[in-house]
């Protein structure tokens, strides 16, 4: 139950004892903050029902309210609206009831799930693009808020490992390098320790094999040849693809781990590859999968369907199999080995079709039910220009290089602030990291996912504003004012006592921090947790400027005062948790 849950149980029962439903007395956050905290506007369906004044229920139900101990004012405005002021006392005692330490309050789904989420797909030998980027900030941030509320979660990687781009790299080397005993038929293994090539040639290779597989078909064919022998399981072919992938995926993770994000399973497209023929057989028995021009495809097209809806390829006319095929094995993999009650897919607006494809066709197989999948797709993140955002040369982004981009700027600013004065080198360096990757993580959060959004560091790497940078400093703000305060001999934090307005506004920031996260949490959508953040840091900040704390004299508002400030800048620190964000001791 969050507060607007117990306070609409309270206005609820006065809609009943009028001898109204109960249910017309939901409470939500006032319109008007200048007027009210909270308010119902339960009065005007229950005056079109009745065929009464509007105004007349409104004062009915208020006078009944008149008396409830949780309210310091109850009034009516407008044409029938109900504005509540909550009781110093009350939202006193329901602050002191969020100061655990721990969850400050934060909502817990009432019954959990086992869930998994697909957020990272990498593909080995590619660079990582913007979608891959935003992938991992957004499902980081939400396998963070659903294992707060309780759900059982596991994050999977999922490695594009599996592809065309596996044979065209390995039908490149074959061609750079025809002597390798990797392409020798007669020799089956164990292959050389040495490695063939590197990182920086896998990089290397990897557009150049593209481009020629695009520019010239017999290059192609040799590309899907090379694929199909690796996926039939020629053993030089699988040496090579193991250490290709072994490259890429040492890369990838230290590119994850500086943008503190963390997956539980490092599994890969390849790892559905073994289930397919079996799949393949037991959908033929069954009628799911059709052959058409010596391919076997399913049908997912329903009479309801508006678009049209094209069938998807399960294995191709060469033997070959695709992504569709790749993501249907994957959800079998995923029931067999985990048995999730849910299945939630981080991944770019352009795949829609795709997950609406894959979805429906695991329904039809009664492999797994559609409405237990979900495609929580994202906008693109756009350059200036309003096109998808690309580096100055125009090239693909480069995970790395992003990173170091906005770990530089955030030294310069760091610099130009004083903040890393007297600083070692490896905690200036750790700072920059800390604040360039919340700039980045918010300025992507705190865009409604499935909007696109223009990429401007100078305006997310702003000290001030609704930035990832402010709130960093917010949070060390807190701690610094807490120190200084132990430091002066405040003494120790006592109980709450609002009784200003600066405190009653913070107090009400941290009594929403439930709401606000079952909300995120039942749409899916981070940047409502974002909005908190800001809240909160915003109100701490006024109600620090409004309030003494070391110099007040009474002694039981500072100790009141000291608590307020610590829940304040628990609750922000864990909210910064959720969104992935870290906060530095200093800055
Ligand atoms: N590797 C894919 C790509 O780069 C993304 C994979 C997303 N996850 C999935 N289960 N299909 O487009």
């Amino acid at each position: 139950m969050t507060l607007k849950d117990d306070l609409s149980v309270i206005v609820g029962e006065a809609f009943t004892a009028e001898g109204l439903d109960h249910t017309l007395g939901a409470v939500k956050s006032a319109d008007r903050p200048d007027l009210a905290q909270f308010q119902c506007n339960g009065a005007l369906p229950a005056a079109k029902l009745a065929k009464k004044n509007p105004r007349e229920i409104a004062q009915a139900v208020a006078a009944r309210l008149g008396d409830a101990s949780q309210f310091s004012e109850v009034s009516v405005s407008g044409p029938g609206f109900i504005n509540l002021k909550l009781a110093d006392e009350f939202m006193s005692a329901q602050i002191e009831a969020v100061n655990d330490g721990s969850r400050f309050g934060g909502w817990l789904h009432e019954t959990p799930e086992k869930i998994v989420i697909d957020y990272g797909g990498p593909n080995v030998a590619k660079p990582l693009h913007v979608g891959h980027l935003r992938a991992a900030i957004i499902g980081e941030s939400l396998k963070r808020i659903l294992r707060f509320a309780g759900d059982d979660v596991t994050g999977d990687v999922h490695l594009g490992d599996w592809g065309l781009q596996m044979g065209q790299l390995i039908s490149e080397l074959q061609i750079r390098q025809p002597d390798l005993v990797y392409f020798d038929p007669a020799q089956s293994g164990p292959y050389p320790v040495e490695s063939p090539i590197n990182l920086q040639d896998l990089e290397e290779m990897y557009p150049v094999a593209s481009a020629a597989s695009k520019a010239d078909p017999a290059r192609a064919d040799l590309a899907r040849k090379a694929t199909k022998e690796l996926q039939d399981g020629r053993p030089g072919y699988r040496a090579l693809w193991k250490h290709f992938v072994d490259l890429s995926v040492a890369a990838m993770k230290k590119d994850y781990a500086d943008l503190d994000v963390e997956f539980d399973l490092w599994k890969g497209e390849a790892d559905a590859d073994p289930l397919i023929p079996e799949l393949t057989e037991d959908l033929k028995a069954r009628n799911v999968i059709e052959e058409s021009d010596g391919a076997q495809i399913i049908h997912v097209a329903r009479e309801s369907d508006k678009k049209e809806m094209p069938p998807i390829i399960f294995v191709n006319s060469q033997g070959a199999v695709g992504y569709h095929a790749t993501d249907v094995a994957t959800i079998v993999d995923r029931k067999r080995e985990l048995d999730p009650d849910r299945i939630l897919y981080v991944v770019d607006a352009r795949q829609r079709l795709h997950f609406e494809q894959v979805f429906r066709a695991v329904e039809r197989a009664g492999y797994y039910a559609e409405d237990h999948l979900e495609h929580l797709w994202f906008g693109t993140m756009n350059g200036k220009d309003g096109k998808p955002f690309k580096t100055r040369e125009g090239g693909t982004l480069k995970l790395r290089h992003f990173i170091d981009m906005v770990t530089d700027r955030a030294l310069e600013r760091l610099k130009e602030n004083g903040f890393a004065d007297g600083y070692d080198v490896a905690e200036t360096n750790e700072v920059a990291r800390q604040v360039g990757i919340a700039a980045l993580k918010f300025a992507d959060l705190s865009n409604p996912r499935t909007s696109d959004y223009i990429f401007d560091l100078d305006r997310f790497m702003a000290f001030e504003g609704k930035t990832g940078p402010y709130l960093l400093y917010a949070s060390v703000r807190v701690r610094s004012v807490l120190g200084k305060a132990k430091a002066a001999g405040a003494g120790d934090p006592g109980p709450v006592q609002v009784g200003e307005a600066a405190e009653r506004d913070l107090g009400l920031v941290i009594l929403n921090f439930a709401d606000v996260l079952r909300e995120t949490y039942e749409k899916r959508m981070p940047h409502i947790l974002c909005d908190h953040a800001f809240s909160l840091a915003q109100a701490f900040s006024k109600f620090y400027a409004a309030c003494r704390m070391v110099d007040e004299a009474d002694a039981e508002k500072r100790a009141s005062r000291l608590s307020l400030a610590s829940i304040a800048g628990g609750q922000l620190d864990l909210v910064l948790s959720l969104l992935g964000l870290d906060a530095p001791e200093r800055m």
